[in-house]
């Protein structure tokens, strides 16, 4: 059995002390969750979110990392510089940074292989456009991305990998893929992820749902066959509203 893994993206939300006041206030709301539950927070906010969940049961994540390990590359961040602070996950390929940055599918993989070589757990993102699935598109684009996203990625890595389907329509819209919908595409995904790795792999890979995610889709989405929680845009940034997705039973 997969366990659920919810994970809250605040993208460029929350001050060091509004980062505070919400870990003091959620940690005591999640306390008895059986779910792993992270927090991805701005980068100036990292180290006061790890001091403040020092004794509970969130996990904190970065949005964003760069590939190279180190040098004249000014404004970006290395994974060894979160891995130092003790971050532990870092989203990549977010489709806002495929949209707003120009990441391209080759970018990611370079930023997949540098978070795992400083043992970062990537929680990378896939998904498709609306005019994509329209087009009838959105199987075919998201197995592009996850080729191009694994290639050369080793088996024995995929145990510390998790895979987000975040269709971008659906990316605070308001509009959610139905559950149906999001475990259908999730399960295509994990054919993809056998065909390179495996059965035995693609069965333990969590893989969670993204876009419009709230506590009152949230139930119906994770108890689906595929869906292993979800990664979670406006409605993490309420520590309320967020603790009721992350206590999903
Ligand atoms: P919303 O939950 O705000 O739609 O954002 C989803 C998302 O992009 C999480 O990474």
């Amino acid at each position: 059995m997969r366990k659920k893994v919810i994970a809250g993206n605040w993208k460029m939300n929350m001050l060091p002390n509004e980062t505070i006041n919400f870990i003091d206030k959620f940690s005591k709301l999640v306390k008895d969750s059986e779910n792993e539950i992270i927090l991805c927070v701005p980068f100036v906010d990292l180290f006061y979110a790890l001091l403040h969940v020092q004794g509970t049961n969130i996990k904190i994540g970065a949005q964003n990392m760069y590939w190279e390990e180190k040098g004249a590359f000014t404004g970006e961040i290395s994974g060894n510089m979160l891995k130092s602070i003790g971050v532990e996950y870092v989203i990549i390929g977010h489709s806002e940074r495929r949209a707003y940055f120009a990441e391209t599918d080759e970018i990611v993989n370079k930023k997949i292989k540098a978070a795992l070589k400083c043992k970062l757990k990537p929680i990378i993102c896939v998904g498709e456009t609306l005019e994509q699935r329209e087009q009838g598109k959105a199987i075919e684009i998201i197995k592009l991305q996850i080729q191009e996203a694994f290639k050369d990625i080793d088996k024995n890595d995929m145990e510390n990998i998790i895979i987000a389907y975040e269709p971008i329509w659906a990316i605070g819209t308001g509009k959610t893929a139905t559950s149906e919908d999001a475990n259908n595409t999730i399960k295509a995904i994990r054919e993809e992820i056998s065909k390179i790795y495996g059965q035995d792999v693609a069965k333990r890979v969590i893989m969670q749902y993204g876009g419009s995610v709230k506590s009152s889709n949230s139930q119906e989405l994770f108890s689906m066959s595929d869906i292993d929680g979800g990664l979670v845009g406006g409605a993490s940034l309420d520590a309320e509203e967020f603790s009721k997705i992350a206590n999903y039973k």
